[in-house]
């Protein structure tokens, strides 16, 4: 049985003030059969140090994660953050090849497969973002377009690194426009990306290896997705913002 992972990305959201009051709600929601799940959040760097301040024994198992992180160890690379330094500042997580990232900032599936190299020396675990666009989807190129993301971006992962790994299944339509993949087309991407680990590991990283769903996932549309076989939890942008709805989703996960 794999854990269910629902992960919180904030975005560019969360100034000091917000996020003292998000995981205030949050703490103030939480119920101990929550543990049950993995819980986590990902807030822009300037707020990870409170975060973890403001989670810390408060009686809560919620992890926190950043959204990026450099290729490069250290050097003249201004206005970036090593992997090294998020993972000395608490951080457990970092989301890598969001699809933001992949078209606002021109990151390439060279990059990110850097970027996991860099997070995973220093062991920090990635949330690897994969998926198609629109129009892809419309062409029929969708399984090609996730394989392609998939050995890309993990070329020169072994199988050891691998438990370190999260696949997040996001749909570039579904994200931020309320229009979520249908539990039925999430369940076929997320079966379709298990299946092909398998081919490119072995079955027992396949069947180990946690997907989370992303894209428009909410209060109300979290239980179908998450009872799905192959969907094992939610990388959650907007309603993350939401400590009633995060709550919610992750109650959801508990079932
Ligand atoms: P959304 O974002 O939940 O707001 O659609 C998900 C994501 O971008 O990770």
């Amino acid at each position: 049985m794999r854990r269910k992972f629902i992960c919180g990305n904030w975005k560019m959201n969360g100034t000091l003030e917000e996020t003292s009051a998000l995981l205030g709600g949050i703490v103030g929601l939480w119920d101990d059969a929550y543990r049950k799940v993995e819980v986590a959040i990902c807030p822009p760097f300037t707020s990870i140090g409170l975060a973890l301040d403001k989670l810390s024994g408060r009686g809560v198992q919620i992890a926190v994660g950043a959204q990026n992180c450099y290729s490069e160890t250290k050097g003249a690379f201004t206005g970036e953050v090593s992997a090294r330094m998020l993972a000395e500042a608490g951080c457990t997580y970092v989301i890598l090849g969001h699809s933001e990232r992949r078209t606002i900032f021109n990151e390439n599936n060279e990059l990110i497969n850097r970027k996991i190299k860099t997070a995973l020396n220093v062991g920090l675990k990635p949330i690897l973002c994969i998926g198609e666009t629109h129009e892809e989807r419309e062409l029929a190129q969708t399984y090609e377009v996730l394989l392609h993301q998939l050995t890309q971006c993990l070329r020169g992962v072994d199988v050891t690194q691998m438990k370190m790994i999260t696949i997040a299944y996001e749909p570039v339509w579904a994200i931020g426009t309320g229009r979520t993949a249908t539990a039925e087309i999430a369940q076929d991407s997320h079966s379709y990306i298990r299946s092909e680990i398998g081919k490119l590991y072995d079955e027992t990283v396949a069947s180990q290896i946690t997907i989370q769903y992303g894209g428009s996932m909410n209060a109300a549309n979290a239980a179908e997705l998450l009872e799905q076989t192959d969907i094992d939890g939610g990388l959650i942008g907007g309603a993350s913002l939401d400590a009633k709805a995060f709550t919610a989703i992750i109650e959801a996960a508990t079932k």
